[in-house]
C-alpha cells in the first residue's frame, strides 16, 4: 500500500501481560515480522513487562513504547513513573490521554498536555489520544469534542515538536466493542484533525503528522481503514495481546 506518510501501528497491551508473558508475545512478533521496515510498529507493554519486551525486540525493528507517564521529571509523586524511567529501558514511544485514562483517571486537557510537553523535552514521542462517546457522536458533536481535546493537548508545541508528535483518533464507542468506525467514518474525522492542524499551526506540519486510528482494529478491518488518506496507521488494542492477530493486521496493510 503506497501511502504519503509511514504507517505507524502500535499494541496497547493495557493491563495485560507478565514480563514473561510480555517477552514471548514480543518474541513471537518479532520471529513473524522479521526485518520489516515499511511500517513502523511500536509495542506498549505494561511498565513492568518493559525490561523484558525490551530484551525481548533486541537486534530487530521493532521499537517500544509506554502507555502513560508522568508530567514530572521526578519527586515525590508516589506510583506513578516518570520519562527517565522509561527511557532507561529504550522506550521511544508514550501513549497519553488514553480514553481509559480520560475517564477512570480524570485525565483532562491541561494534564495531557503538560505530560505530552514533558515527554518532547526528554526526547519521547507521544502517541495523543483524541475521541468523542457515542452520546457525543449521536449528538452531532463529534467534532466539537475531537477539536477540544486536540487543542487543548497540543496547546504550545513547536513545530519540531509536532513532527515528534502522532494523533491517535480512537471513537470511544469503537474501543474493545467490536464496533468499528467505518473507513469512512474514520477518514472524516483524520480530514477533519488534518485540517485543524493545518489552521492552528501549519499546513506542512499537517501534511507530515501522522494520525492512527484504534478502536477495535482487526486483521480483516485494517487493510481498508489504512488505505483512507488521512489514516497513517493503528492504535490496537485486543487484537495486539495475540501475534497472529497483530501480524495479521500489519501484513494486511502491506501490498
Ligand atoms: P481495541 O482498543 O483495539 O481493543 O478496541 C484500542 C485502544 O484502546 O487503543
Amino acid at each position: 500500500m503506497e501511502k504519503e506518510r509511514k504507517l505507524i501501528i502500535a499494541g496497547n497491551w493495557k493491563m495485560n501481560k507478565t514480563g514473561a508473558e510480555g517477552a514471548e508475545l514480543a518474541g513471537q512478533i518479532k520471529l513473524d515480522l522479521g526485518d520489516l521496515t515499511e511500517v513502523d510498529v511500536v509495542l506498549c507493554p505494561p511498565f513492568t513487562a518493559l525490561d523484558a519486551v525490551a530484551k525481548a525486540i533486541e537486534e530487530s525493528t521493532l521499537r517500544l513504547g509506554a502507555q502513560d507517564m508522568s508530567p514530572s521529571d521526578y519527586g515525590a509523586h508516589t506510583g506513578e513513573i516518570c520519562s527517565g524511567m522509561l527511557r532507561e529501558f529504550g522506550v521511544r514511544h508514550v501513549i497519553l490521554g488514553h480514553s481509559e485514562r480520560r475517564q477512570y483517571q480524570e485525565e483532562n486537557d491541561a494534564l495531557i498536555n503538560q505530560k505530552t510537553k514533558t515527554a518532547l523535552a526528554a526526547a519521547l514521542k507521544p502517541i495523543v489520544c483524541v475521541g468523542e462517546l457515542l452520546e457525543q457522536r449521536e449528538a452531532g458533536e463529534t467534532e466539537a469534542v475531537v477539536g477540544k481535546q486536540l487543542a487543548g493537548s497540543l496547546e504550545g508545541l513547536s513545530t519540531e515538536q509536532m513532527y515528534e508528535t502522532v494523533i491517535a483518533y480512537e471513537p470511544v464507542w469503537a474501543i474493545g466493542t467490536g464496533l468499528t468506525a467505518t473507513p469512512d467514518q474514520a477518514q472524516e474525522v483524520h480530514a477533519f484533525i488534518r485540517g485543524q492542524l493545518a489552521q492552528q499551526h501549519d499546513e506542512t506540519i499537517a501534511k507530515r503528522i501522522r494520525i492512527q486510528y484504534g478502536g477495535s482494529v482487526k486483521p480483516d478491518n485494517a487493510r481498508e481503514l489504512m488505505s483512507q488518506p488521512d489514516v497513517d496507521g493503528a492504535l490496537v488494542g485486543g487484537a495486539s495481546l495475540d501475534a497472529h492477530n497483530f501480524v495479521g493486521i500489519i501484513k494486511n496493510t502491506l501490498n
